[in-house]
């Protein structure tokens, strides 16, 4: 077998061999022949969405995450994937003016920045630092505190970024019964964080809901890795229940539940990676009340919640189909990978002075996040990368746009490399062709910053 002439590191894409094609044959064919089902599923729905998908994911989401009581139908409503659903969450939860600023945890997955950008949030966006553990805390209540206190000034209020003309105590929507407006929105990828990879740990997530009760903050977490995980050590075992609460999960129990029936959490899960991106189905979890007010989202309310037609093809996947494709499949092959692309790493960059974080207890997600060896620059590393015909990502891209802090995180010294696109055979090859082009630049004979 040839090799690629370009192997692809950076994209973070499942390999289209591990697409189920002929599982989502069988359910679209059993979807469509069954009147029960084609009769509903191609006409307009339900606002929350798909109601059997609902009733079986709250079902699985019950069994992987053992939250402190069964996740009902009422608490899960049906998505159009992640991004979608963000954007869906902002329409109704925030609001342009009032909501003063968004907290994303740094390095951050950066599509998510477009989609706060069309909410209306350019230049409020603040990143958060992490650490091994995750988040840092006290960075994010020193910059909460700092925000809200800049609202209290002069009664004309106005937090870091936001227009100094504008008055922020007043909310450019109307008050409706199925809508809250929050202050803040923390935005964070807890468990296989894109791109670092990491895992926020418990007491870090109890914290962080602590102070979103606090500071009159919603949580949201795009929590689409959390399935896809094995263990750190090559043949190990594959666990078949979440290594950690989710946040979500967090606000259900902590300190006695939730301080109003609207919580302070919303989960974004997403089939993108666990059956394909084109599907473009996902799924939100929070309390029954933000739900069904995020089932009330315009475009939700005329002719009912997105992607229908395709969670009645996903719902025939429920309870066994999805379960057998991940632990069969779609989890032994990247865990395949994963293990491949590692042991590349400590062959071939480790010795050239790369850094990769050691792993926890349990790995997973799409990605590994490597520090640079002294003295080269993530772009140009990139940009070298790309001529030997091997794409990575520069942790450039990750930082949050125009963060207003003193000392924004720029991640030039990061890259990030996609373990889900490229065989086993071509990420081996894809490291060492990386190996060529950093050791040439460590050795000066191309172009590296000072
Ligand atoms: C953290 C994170 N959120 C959201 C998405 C996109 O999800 P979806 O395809 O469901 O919109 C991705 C895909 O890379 C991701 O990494």
């Amino acid at each position: 077998m040839t090799l690629p002439e370009h192997i692809d590191l950076s994209s973070g894409w499942p390999n289209p061999a591990l697409l189920p094609a002929n599982l989502l044959r069988t359910s679209a064919t059993e979807a469509l022949s069954n009147p029960s089902v084609k009769d509903t599923a191609l006409h307009y729905g339900a606002d929350e969405g798909y109601d059997s998908l609902r009733t079986h994911i709250a079902e699985w989401l019950s069994t992987f995450y053992q939250p402190c009581a069964p996740v009902t139908a009422p608490r899960v409503c049906i998505t159009g994937g992640a991004s979608q659903n963000l954007a869906c969450v902002l329409q109704v939860f925030t609001d342009p003016i009032y909501t003063r600023n968004v907290w994303m945890v740094a390095p951050t997955y950066f599509l998510a920045a477009r989609i706060l950008d069309d909410a209306g949030f350019a230049g409020r966006l603040r990143g958060i630092p992490e650490d091994d553990e995750g988040i840092d805390l006290e960075f994010l209540e020193k910059g909460l505190q700092a925000a809200e206190a800049t609202a209290q000034q002069d009664g004309n209020t106005h937090p870091v970024g936001h227009d100094p003309r504008v008055d922020v105590t007043v909310k450019l929507k109307p008050a409706r019964p199925w809508r809250k407006i929050y202050k803040h929105v923390i935005y964070a990828v807890p468990t296989f964080a894109n791109p670092s990879g990491k895992i926020m740990s418990l007491r870090r997530r109890e914290g962080l809901v602590r102070i979103a009760r606090r500071y009159d903050a919603l949580i949201l977490t795009d929590d689409v890795y959390d399935f896809l995980q094995w263990s750190p050590t090559p043949g190990g075992p594959f666990p078949d229940r979440a290594c950690v609460p989710r946040i979500v999960d967090v606000d259900r129990y902590l300190d006695g539940g939730p301080v109003d029936e609207w919580g302070h959490a919303i989960s974004n899960g997403s089939f993108s990676k666990l059956i394909g991106p084109g599907v473009r189905t996902g799924w939100a979890e929070a309390s029954d009340k933000l739900v069904y007010g995020l089932s009330q989202t315009g475009s939700s309310r005329s002719g009912g919640a997105p992607s229908h037609l395709t969670a009645a093809i996903i719902d025939q996947l429920f309870p066994t189909g999805i379960t057998a494709h991940l632990q069969n499949q779609l989890i032994p092959s990247y865990a395949s990978q994963y293990h491949t692309l590692v042991s590349a790493i400590h062959e071939y960059l480790v010795p050239l002075g790369v850094t990769v974080y050691p792993p926890g207890a349990v790995s997973g997600g799409y990605f590994i996040w490597l520090k640079l060896p002294e003295g080269l620059h993530a772009s140009q590393v990139a940009e070298q990368a790309q001529e030997a015909k091997v794409r990575v990502a520069s942790g450039v891209a990750f930082q949050v746009p125009d963060d207003p802090s003193d000392t924004p995180a720029v991640f030039g010294d990061h890259i990030r490399l996609c373990f889900a696109w490229e065989s086993s055979r071509h990420l081996t090859e894809g490291v060492r062709r990386l190996a060529r082009v950093l050791e040439r630049m460590k050795n000066g004979t191309v172009t590296r910053t000072q």
